[in-house]
């Protein structure tokens, strides 16, 4: 059985992510999507008022997988709101799970990431993976907001990361 790749991406830089990793496992993607229709930015709207965004229900085959790939950035070191409704909306289904994030890096929230995903999913990730812009920045650049929070994945930089995602694939088992 193959897994499937569940994904959000609000600027396209998990988006990204996922392409790769539809090719490693060589299976499909569920994308998670807001019941609204966004107009305008309804979702960031919801983030900085702190109301959970409304997440259609999975339509989802769920006989048809044993094994799911979340991925999904990080907002105010925690799952991004969207795939955290959605996690707590399908958790009698996640049974087996991995996490995988690209996100701006701040410090030490892999512990934060972690328990909000075991309170969500009622369970934690076989496998976890921050893979951090921070890392791609020029060192004066690094720790700074602008720069981590607001930068587009370009093409090869999924490569710095490779190692990263090869044992992130490794640590699942699904290949
Ligand atoms: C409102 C907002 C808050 C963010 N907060 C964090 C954070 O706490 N920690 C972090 O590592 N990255 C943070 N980021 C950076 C995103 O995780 C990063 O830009 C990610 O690559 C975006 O993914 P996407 O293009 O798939 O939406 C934040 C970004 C935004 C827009």
């Amino acid at each position: 059985m193959k897994p499937l790749i569940i994904s959000y991406s609000f600027t396209g830089n998990n988006e990204a992510l996922t392409q790769d990793l539809k090719k490693r496992f060589n299976c499909e993607e569920y994308r998670v999507t807001e019941l609204k229709k966004p107009i305008g930015p309804s979702i960031l709207l919801d983030f900085f008022i702190k109301r959970p965004p409304k997440v259609a229900r999975a339509d989802i085959n769920w006989q048809a997988y044993d094994y799911f790939i979340l991925v999904a950035p990080i907002w105010e070191s925690g799952v991004a709101s969207p795939m955290r409704v959605f996690i707590e909306q399908e958790r009698d289904h996640l049974t087996n799970y991995s996490f995988i994030t690209i996100c701006g890096g701040e410090e030490s929230q892999a512990e934060k990431i972690l328990n909000q995903l075991v309170t969500a999913a009622g369970r934690a990730p076989k496998a976890f993976c921050e893979l951090k812009v921070n890392d791609l920045l020029p060192s004066g650049h690094h720790q700074q907001a602008r720069f981590k929070t607001f930068y587009k994945i370009e093409h090869g930089d999924l490569k710095v990361f490779d190692d990263k995602i090869s044992q992130f694939v490794k640590e699942t088992g699904q290949v």
